[in-house]
């Protein structure tokens, strides 16, 4: 029996909307729930793909319905190549398990520890700063990040003495995203015994990292006392020291995919945050203004600490709004239909794949008021509260929300708070800033600013330590 299928873009028949869909992949999404309602469906060549628009039908997927959805094979093949078997791409049983290990980690106590290396970094990256310097932020942000993931991750600049570690993993991290990216604009992946050009690149990426790994985890192992390794204070150090509840610890390989995974979901989402936040500043002088006159009046000059954040409410709001209109990851990774599910009174077929995307969502003129403008304050804890709950999701949803949604608020807010207390930055591009739907939502070629000191006095840098 034929199934019954939502409405949805007309396609070409051998290759349905891929095309449209390449063209700019989040508009392609949000006209398609404006045209065609809460559930639409298309066909990306053989691929049978539902779009889900309504935070009702989310919860479905995400929650109600979980058991019947796995994450897609074209992720788990593109993102396992290097990630292995980590929190992003495993599923089921084997997936809940390591959430538990990997859960203390990112205990609130413990990742508030991390927010004196997060402003030192960011001192750190503009004492390379001049007045009037103008550079690609998106890069700025990236290395900033990347420098901070390191740090916390596996305490990087503690570790070897050439000091290189960080580098050498980000340059393989780097590549890894490279390919990933160009994989997915294919909607395919070779596999890795091919020699393509991309797969040397990567599998030399993953032989670079997973030896550096390597050298750090049997460190570790080699300075335990009576079996047990030394907390350093990072996520490593919690990883190595979970067990489960049959006592076992993860193994080394297992260590390698989840610190993988937590570098490469844990740096570029939060710096395109941070670097679309000062585009949209640089365009909205009134945002600015009132962003400035609340570091000013609350940290009077001082470096910001965790104790300040609740007393910089305009700044989460500014990030929020940000990330709302540019949400690093506008779409989740897709989700395969284990058993056929009925959403919003149709069926999604077995072997369907389901998209949720948080930019089609954070878009919608029915939940947000001016969906295009930068209003950061709409985030009023009162229009926070009568959202439905899905309707803004920068971070996902479910038992597979992301897990470092604390980490990355808490940096984002002390990387602003202290870099806008010392530095405007202004637009020195005429070309037009547009996006880029890649793993994450990138300016397409970066953007290009001015940094000016402001005339506030700061106290100096302290020591980098977990304080
Ligand atoms: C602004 C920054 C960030 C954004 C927007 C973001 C967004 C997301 C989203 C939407 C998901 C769900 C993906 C899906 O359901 O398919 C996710 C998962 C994940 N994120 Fe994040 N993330 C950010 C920062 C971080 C950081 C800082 C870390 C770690 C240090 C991290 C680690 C992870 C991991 C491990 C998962 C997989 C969780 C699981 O499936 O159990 N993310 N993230």
């Amino acid at each position: 029996m034929a199934v019954k299928r939502p409405s949805g873009p007309q396609g070409s028949l051998i290759m349905g909307n891929a095309n449209q869909f390449r063209e700019d992949e989040p508009k392609f999404l949000l006209e398609s729930v404006k045209t065609y309602g809460d559930l639409v469906y298309f066909r990306l060549a053989n691929m049978h793909t539902y779009l889900v628009g309504h935070p009702d039908l989310i919860r479905e997927v995400l929650v109600t319905q979980s058991d019947k959805f796995e994450k897609a094979p074209l992720d788990k093949t593109i993102l396992g190549k290097f990630l292995g078997n980590g929190l992003l791409t495993s599923d089921g049983q084997f997936h809940r398990r390591q959430r538990r290990l990997a859960q203390p980690a990112f205990h609130s106590k413990r990742i508030q520890n991390y927010a004196g290396v997060m402003v030192d970094y960011a001192n750190q990256i503009m004492d390379g700063w001049q007045d009037e310097a103008v550079m690609d932020i998106t890069h700025e942000m990236m290395h900033l990040t990347m420098l901070i993931v390191s740090k916390t991750l596996f305490n990087a600049d503690a570790i070897t003495e050439s000091g290189d570690t960080a580098e050498t993993i980000s340059s393989a991290m780097d590549d890894f995203q490279a390919v990933s990216n160009r994989d997915y604009q294919r909607g395919f992946s070779l596999p890795n015994w091919i020699p393509t050009a991309d797969n040397r690149l990567r599998n030399r990426a993953a032989t670079e990292f997973n030896k550096v790994m390597d050298q750090i985890i049997s460190g570790r192992r080699q300075t335990a006392v009576n079996g047990q390794v030394e907390d350093t204070g990072d996520l490593l150090s919690m990883l190595m020291l979970s067990v489960d509840e049959d006592g076992e610890f993860m193994d080394d390989k297992q260590l390698r995919d989840e610190v993988a995974t937590l570098f490469a979901a844990g740096h570029e989402t939060t710096s395109n945050a941070l670097s679309w936040t000062w585009f949209l500043l640089a365009q909205h002088p009134e945002v600015e203004a009132k962003l400035h006159a609340e570091l000013d009046s609350v940290l009077a000059g001082h470096q910001p600490t965790l104790a300040d954040l609740p007393n910089l409410p305009y700044t989460l709001q500014v990030i929020k709004e940000a990330m709302r209109l540019y949400p690093p990851a506008w779409i989740l990774n897709g989700r395969l239909a284990l058993e056929d599910a009925e959403l919003g009174g149709y069926i999604v077929p077995k072997g369907s794949t389901v998209f949720v995307s948080p930019y089609v969502m954070h878009h919608l003129p029915q939940y947000f008021d001016e969906p295009e403008a930068f209003k950061p304050e709409r985030f009023t804890p009162e229009f926070e509260k009568s959202l439905p709950k899905f309707a803004y999701m920068p971070f996902g949803g479910g038992a597979r929300v992301c897990i470092g949604n604390a980490f990355a608020m808490m940096e984002a807010q002390l990387l602003l708070a202290t870099i806008a207390q010392k530095y405007r930055l202004a637009l020195a591009q005429t070309e037009p800033v547009r996006h880029k739907a890649q793993i994450t939502l990138i300016p397409e070629n970066g953007i290009q600013m001015r940094v000016m000191e402001r005339e506030t006095a700061v106290s100096p840098t302290a020591e980098l330590s977990f304080a």
